[in-house]
């Protein structure tokens, strides 16, 4: 896979972290929110009338329900990639952010607006890269490699964020290891080893790399894009960066959820191959309702379906789950203000870097 020799501690390392290996994670049931429409309608009412009462607004992502996006546009929210969400909360003037997505979202979200409520739908919603890379153990990693510059991916808790120099999204990733290269710098990469790998592959930056994946991305096949292709040959690949190399290597387009939204408005093919999480869907087919959109498959030798091109955590988003929590004001996010206080300098950097500041 293109990973640097690792010392004798990386294996350490990995062994000690096995049992947070995705085989092992406690990964929920594909939560089922099928609800009849008139049912939709009248949550989707009761929601509306809840965020208005307690000045509040919806920040989705785009693996979320097309009820929960549909409802954030409906009401002046926002349904974005992981970097607009964090950006979104800073430049509304609502006094409560609510979070329809994973936990990493939520606190991403409080941590830039400590004077804000954050709720969330649920609070049980996390994410397997996250999981993979236990705050203690990731600490000691960078201690073993205290030369280098700490990336951090935003999918981690506001923990492994405070151990950081900087926070990255797949939106700006390429960017940001591109720019410390320029200063000469040695990057620690946490925790996706695959979208890691990308951008060792595409900056040629000195990367040492946590062994942590997305169980969603990581079950897309190689073989399954090539036989999907032979059905749709004139298909555009668009994939994301935390896939396997082998069918990043298929892509004609890589980026975050934002980028490939934008390639699908924006390549003239009229179908696309896509390899990422289905609730993407919702925004591709509504920008692009003349288009195709087939999701790349899953199955196949290693394939687990623990996912299947759906993350289970962001399914435990639903609209009863999230009228409860607005009614309520349970669910609320915390951040221990000892480690706001330094996660807040890597995602406050983040911040600036993609405005070009
Ligand atoms: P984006 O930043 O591209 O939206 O990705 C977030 C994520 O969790 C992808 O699995
Ligand atoms: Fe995490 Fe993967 Fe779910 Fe994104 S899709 S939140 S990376 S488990």
């Amino acid at each position: 896979m293109g990973y640097n020799n690792q010392p004798n501690f990386w294996h350490l390392v990995f062994v000690s972290n096995a049992f947070v290996s995705n085989t092992a994670f406690d990964v929920p049931l594909h939560q089922s929110h099928s609800m009849a429409p008139a049912e939709i309608r009248d949550h989707k009412e009761r929601i509306k009338s809840l965020l208005k009462e307690r000045n509040a607004v919806l920040v989705a992502h785009y693996y979320t329900d097309d009820a929960i996006q549909s409802l954030a546009e409906e009401t002046g929210g926002c349904v974005s990639d992981s970097l607009q969400m964090a950006r979104f909360g800073n430049q509304h003037p609502a006094d409560v952010l609510v979070v329809a997505g994973v936990r990493f979202m939520g606190e991403t979200a409080k941590i830039l607006n400590l004077e804000k409520r954050v709720l969330m739908p649920t609070l049980e919603a996390t994410c397997s890269l996250d999981l993979g890379c236990p705050a203690s153990e990731f600490s000691d990693f960078c201690d073993h490699h205290a030369d280098r510059t700490v990336v951090v991916y935003a999918n981690t808790s506001a923990a492994v964020k405070a151990r950081s120099d900087w926070v990255v999204t797949s939106s700006n990733a390429l960017a940001v290891v591109e720019h410390l290269m320029d200063q000469g710098d040695r990057i620690v990469w946490a925790p996706d080893r695959y979208l890691g790998s990308y951008i060792e592959k595409e900056t040629g930056a000195d990367m040492v790399m946590w062994d942590g994946s997305c169980v969603v991305h990581e079950e897309f096949k190689a073989q399954g894009v090539r036989d999907i292709k032979k059905v749709y040959p004139d298909a555009a690949v668009l994939v994301h960066p935390e896939s396997p190399q082998s069918v990043i290597e298929l892509a004609d387009v890589v980026g975050s959820t934002s980028q490939l939204i934008d390639a699908a408005r924006e390549l003239p093919n009229s179908e696309f191959i896509v390899a990422t999480d289905r609730g993407i869907f919702y925004k591709m087919r509504q920008m692009e309702p003349g288009k195709t959109f087939v999701e790349a498959p899953t199955a196949g030798e290693g394939a687990t379906c623990h996912s299947c091109a759906h993350c289970p955590w962001m399914g435990m988003n639903a609209l009863d789950n999230l009228e409860a929590t607005l009614a309520s004001s349970d669910n609320e996010v915390f951040v221990d203000p000892a480690i706001a206080v330094r996660a807040i300098v890597p995602l406050e950097r983040m911040v600036q870097f993609s405005e070009g500041g």
